[in-house]
């Protein structure tokens, strides 16, 4: 077990009758609010109305930007860190998706600086965030967990690039969690959220890095509740319980704690953000088709024993059988969740893309470098498992 130091000073309201505490937690950081969010779905479902009525109560000015896009653009970005100049703003509300989440972090970044905010993200300048605006967050659809960490991914369609960069300044202050404000998530949106939840546990739970049994019993708890609600939310949209529980989910697999001190590269989310920097495909989507066959491409005599361990603990797969039947067993298992019960699609054709960018793909997503994750990635074995994703 490594050291390591665990901070995460979010404030969460969770629950159905938390929102009266927003003006508070509001005009703790000042007057001058900007509200941050996407493309309507929260005036459709009444969030927008009973927000602004808040915030009114509270005596609060507010600003508005709209339009956030999924795979937020760097425009908005920039657009919201100017607002935030002109009108002098105190406090950050994103309202909203990991999107808007995401934008609205650098968006209060951009705001402390002269420069351009592309240049938090850019690897070539990676420009340190010192200092952010205060974000506070109303979370609308379970999936990301920007809401309880202080990463963003922002896209620039100009360049086809889409980097995400973690600074502590964007951690969120406060994140409302309410459960009902994902009833209209939609099946297919919902099926994606799990599969990018799913995605951030496995990319820790399979490590090589000195284990801690608790956190693996505790990254394995998670697994089957999102095996278990996903498809409930999808078929009940108004299931409290299911919605309740995927939304801590979300936040949980990617708060830290699941790390312990692991500290190992992603693999399957630089290859994934490749395919919706070129495609603007659906981050869980992309994710879903590239995790079983990233699995199946790093399965070997050495790394096995994490496949059964999942296997077994994760979706039942009998103990007795030999160790490489219950690893492939467990990938099948896998895959029959994400394309079977959540009925997302399972090639890359089948979403609209061809080979046609797989070496520049291939080539940005290991930074020109190797991927130290869960086996080492180079740029070839990154196009070889695009490659598995034709068919
Ligand atoms: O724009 P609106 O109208 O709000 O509609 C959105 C959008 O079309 C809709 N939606 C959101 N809440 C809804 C709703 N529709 C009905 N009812 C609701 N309650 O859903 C669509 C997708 O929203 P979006 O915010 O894009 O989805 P998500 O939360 O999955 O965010 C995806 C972005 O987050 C990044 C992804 O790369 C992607 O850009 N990620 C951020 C991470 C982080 N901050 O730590 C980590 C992740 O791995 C991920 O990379
Ligand atoms: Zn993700």
């Amino acid at each position: 077990m490594n050291d390591f130091i665990y901070d995460i000073p979010v404030r969460v309201y969770f629950g159905r009758d938390q929102l009266h505490h927003l003006g508070e937690e509001l005009k703790k950081f000042g007057t001058r609010v900007l509200m941050t969010y996407g493309g309507g779905s929260i005036k459709r479902i009444g969030l927008y109305d009973r927000v602004v009525k808040e915030i009114k109560d509270a005596g609060l000015e507010l600003f508005e930007l709209s339009g956030i896009e999924p795979n937020p653009r760097i425009e908005s970005v920039r657009k919201g860190a100017q607002m935030c100049k002109e009108h002098n703003i105190d406090v950050l509300l994103a309202v909203g998706g990991g999107s808007t989440i995401d934008a609205t972090k650098f968006m209060a970044a951009g705001a402390c600086v002269d420069f351009d905010p592309w240049d938090f993200l850019d690897p070539a300048k990676r420009v340190k965030c010192e200092r952010a605006l205060p974000i506070v967050d109303i979370l609308t659809l379970s999936a990301t967990g920007s809401e309880m960490d202080c990463g963003g991914v922002i896209t620039n369609p100009e360049t086809r690039d889409k980097y995400g960069a973690m600074y502590p300044p964007l951690l969120p202050k406060v994140s409302f969690l309410d459960p009902t404000n994902t009833f209209s998530v939609s099946p297919y949106q919902t099926a994606c959220g799990a599969a990018d939840m799913m995605s951030h546990i496995i990319e820790v739970y399979f490590n090589t890095n000195t284990d801690l049994y608790m956190l693996d019993c505790f990254m394995e708890g998670l697994m089957k509740t999102i095996i278990r609600f996903a498809p409930v939310a999808m078929r009940e949209p108004e299931n409290y319980e299911a919605r309740a529980n995927l939304m801590w989910a979300s936040s949980w697999a990617i708060n830290g704690f699941i790390n312990g001190g692991k500290c190992q590269a992603w693999s399957c989310h630089p290859m994934e953000h490749e395919l919706s920097a070129f495609y603007d495909i659906t981050h869980g989507l992309g994710l879903a088709i590239l995790t079983p066959r990233w699995m199946e491409y790093c399965l070997n005599e050495q790394t096995v024993d994490k496949y059964v361990q999942f296997g077994v603990n994760v979706f039942g797969i009998d103990a007795t059988l030999p160790q490489m039947d219950i690893a492939r067993k467990a990938i099948d298992s896998l895959s029959e969740f994400l394309f079977g019960t959540l009925g997302l699609k399972r090639t890359l054709p089948e979403v609209g893309i061809d080979r046609e960018h797989f070496d520049v793909m291939a080539r940005k997503s290991v930074g020109g470098r190797v991927l130290n994750g869960f086996i080492p990635l180079r740029e070839e074995d990154v196009k070889k498992i695009y490659e598995m994703c034709m068919s």
